[in-house]
């Protein structure tokens, strides 16, 4: 059984990874709406994964005898100026989630339940890969500069790259 605050703490995690599921659908669809198909799909897809995530906790939650919480969300903005921005705002995104992991994992540690500080483990381990993920992505751009052609081939290759992919990169 939960007790009161790791099911809140939880419940407000719930709510952060639908949340990061909403930014990354609008930067998905700004990116199409661009041009930028293999952006644009790169996006969709890690917005499919941050649903994921959400299902993951909402699942967890309804197990242990607590309520999952399926609330309001914050719209996203729609307009993320450059994919430059786009992709640094996503690693601060992502920077904001590990620590919002961070603080159930601390919450969850007050509390005493070692059974979902286990299951937090999956976060804390899937936050690494994608901080990772991003901070090659954003080598990757400063790479290109503004080199059209250097664009035109980051699009077509950004599909390729995986959370997995990115957290086995060296030059990660
Ligand atoms: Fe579910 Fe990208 O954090």
């Amino acid at each position: 059984m939960l007790s009161k605050n790791v099911e809140k703490a939880l419940n407000e995690q719930i709510r952060i990874e639908a949340e990061s599921s909403q930014v990354y659908l609008s930067m998905a669809s700004w990116a199409e709406v661009k041009g930028l198909e293999g952006i644009s799909n790169f996006m969709y897809r890690h917005s499919d994964e941050e649903r994921l995530h959400m299902l993951k906790l909402v699942k967890y939650v309804n197990e242990r005898g607590g309520h999952a919480h399926i609330s309001d969300l914050k719209a996203p903005k729609t307009d993320f100026g450059t994919f430059q921005k786009m992709f640094q705002e996503l690693y601060e995104h992502e920077i904001f989630v590990s620590n919002s992991i961070n603080e159930l994992v601390h919450v969850t540690l007050q509390e005493k339940d070692y059974a979902t500080h286990n299951f937090l483990q999956w976060y804390v381990s899937e936050q690494i890969e994608e901080e990772a993920l991003a901070r090659t992505i954003l080598d990757k751009i400063n790479l290109i500069g503004n080199d059209k052609g250097g664009l035109y081939l980051f699009d077509r290759d950004v599909q390729q790259i995986t959370v997995d992919s990115a957290a086995m990169d060296p030059g990660a």
